[in-house]
């Protein structure tokens, strides 16, 4: 198991030695090494079992130094930068030479991101190289939202956990980028597509191919926990389920009856933002019971209820 805590001379020494970090971030917790370094960035894809045409997300303290690793030179994305940094937004930028291949996959953009969590903003603005960071997790399982959670999957693999408590956001950046000079989004994510539209009106979404090569990582199954996942309308997924131990993850007041199961409520009162928090310890905890299945409750279709819906379609089972 990693050492846990609070440290961070402590973490940006061994990161500035090639060694992994785990950090928090607002989102989801990151597997961090120098994004300079490309042995430690090797490091990095061995610990997660990540193939190498996954692409790694680059994370800075401030917009000024963005200029050093990427282009931020079109306005739309200027004003995203703006509005929204630091924060749960990651930004597609034609990359400077300066970052390794090994980063970006061999692609000409390199993924960037100013976190919003003061332990993490406190490490980048010490180090003063940029971390490259994925979700602490093995690759193609739940992301971890607490430094548990890592230390659960990859303790064996890092030397050091960065501890800032829950993320308090819970779903990973959204990912936007300009192809053929539209703002296209290509990760759902914390930032509600609501939000972007507000500030530069309509984008594209290019969210649903898995292969689409802007962004590799979108993989149609993904985020899965080991049971079997489906999602829908809770009653008939317990009717079709009837001969099972099950796990239940809904949403909003229980109208079933919640004897035999193991319940998990994302939101009482139906909140997005809550049920965001609570979705992938849930999908953990789930995952830990002794159920056969785990049924979920589809959510609105809104704000942060789509990036929800796409985590729970890709972590299910595919039919
Ligand atoms: O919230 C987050 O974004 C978290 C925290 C730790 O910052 N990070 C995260 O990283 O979710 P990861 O590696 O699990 O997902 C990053 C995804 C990749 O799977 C890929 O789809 C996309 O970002 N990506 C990264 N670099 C890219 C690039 N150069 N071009 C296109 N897509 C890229
Ligand atoms: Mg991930």
């Amino acid at each position: 198991m990693a050492e846990i805590g609070k440290n961070t001379d402590f973490a940006a020494d061994l990161l500035l030695k090639g060694k992994l970090v785990s950090i928090p971030t607002e989102t989801v917790y990151g597997l961090a090494a120098n994004a300079l370094n490309e042995k430690a960035i090797l490091s990095i894809f061995e610990a997660k079992q990540r193939p190498f045409f996954d692409p790694l997300i680059i994370h800075l303290p401030d917009t000024e130094s963005v200029s050093k690793y990427a282009e931020l030179k079109d306005e739309r994305l200027q004003v995203l930068a703006k509005t929204f940094w630091p924060g749960p937004l990651t930004l597609l930028l034609p990359k400077k030479d300066i970052i390794p291949n090994i980063v970006t996959s061999g692609l000409a953009q390199v993924a960037v991101r100013i976190p919003n969590h003061p332990l993490t903003l406190q490490l980048l603005k010490k180090i003063k190289v940029p971390l490259a960071a994925p979700s602490a997790n093995p690759f193609g399982y739940v992301s971890p939202t607490q430094a548990e959670h890592v230390n659960a999957q990859l303790g064996a693999k890092i030397d050091y956990i960065l501890d800032g408590g829950s993320c308090n956001i819970g779903l990973e950046s959204t990912i936007v980028g300009i192809e053929d000079d539209k703002v296209c989004v290509y990760r759902l994510g914390g930032l509600a597509i609501e939000e972007i539209e507000k500030t530069i009106g309509a984008i594209d979404l290019r969210v649903n191919s898995s292969s689409n090569p802007k962004a590799p990582g979108q993989l149609k199954s993904h985020y899965s926990p080991k049971k079997p996942l489906y999602i829908g309308n809770i009653v008939e997924l317990l009717n079709l389920n009837s001969t099972k131990k099950i796990a239940v993850i809904c949403f909003g007041e229980e109208k079933f009856s919640t004897k035999n199961h193991i319940v998990f409520n994302l939101s009482v009162k139906e909140n997005l933002s809550e049920a965001a928090i609570n979705l992938f310890k849930f999908l953990r905890a789930a995952d830990n019971t002794n159920a056969d299945v785990v049924i979920c409750q589809k959510l609105p279709d809104v704000g942060l209820g789509r990036a929800i819906n796409d985590r729970l379609r890709r972590a299910a089972v595919q039919e």
